[in-house]
């Protein structure tokens, strides 16, 4: 014995199937827009300032006439390109050069001789004015360190 449903027949229209693909097409591609919109603000936050400002800049060094006379316990700010960057002549006659990016969200960075650190304004980011580590507040990462050569006519700053 059989039974006979009384469900009704779906039966497709000429032209319905091309809809219906037109449809999930334009549900894709809407579907990919929403994820870049979601994606792209997550890069710009993953990615750090520093690394989006050097990244915009095709120099490689920066060559600063007559810096080798910076005092001791004396910053100079410079441009490295685009970016700000600071040349650091340490007490203790080291040279130091670094990115001025904070690395939280870019704000410029001052060195502060008395205490021998670096401060970001902005939020009270910390970094070591040595390495460049991020001591405390939010910064998430060191500044950047550039390779120093001091010479009688100036100092030579270049990508490390
Ligand atoms: S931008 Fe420097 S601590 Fe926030």
């Amino acid at each position: 014995m059989s039974e006979e449903t009384n469900l009704p027949t779906i039966v497709e229209e000429p032209g319905e199937t091309a809809t219906r693909r037109a449809f999930l097409v334009a549900a894709g591609a809407a579907g990919l827009a929403y994820t870049a919109a979601l994606a792209y603000p997550i890069y710009r936050y993953l990615a750090s300032p520093e690394e989006m400002a050097l990244s915009a800049t095709a120099v490689t060094e920066v060559t600063l006439k007559d810096a080798q006379k910076l005092p001791k316990g004396s910053v100079l700010m410079f441009k490295f390109g685009t970016s700000p960057a600071m040349l650091i002549h340490h007490e203790n006659d080291h040279w130091v050069a670094m990115t001025a990016v904070c690395t939280h969200l870019g704000c410029t960075v001052q060195y502060e001789p008395q205490a021998n650190r670096i401060h970001c304004a902005c939020h009270g980011g910390v970094y070591n004015a040595e390495t460049g580590a991020n001591v405390s507040g939010p910064p998430p990462k060191p500044l950047k360190l550039f390779k120093v050569a001091v010479s009688d006519a100036g100092v030579n700053v270049s990508r490390a």
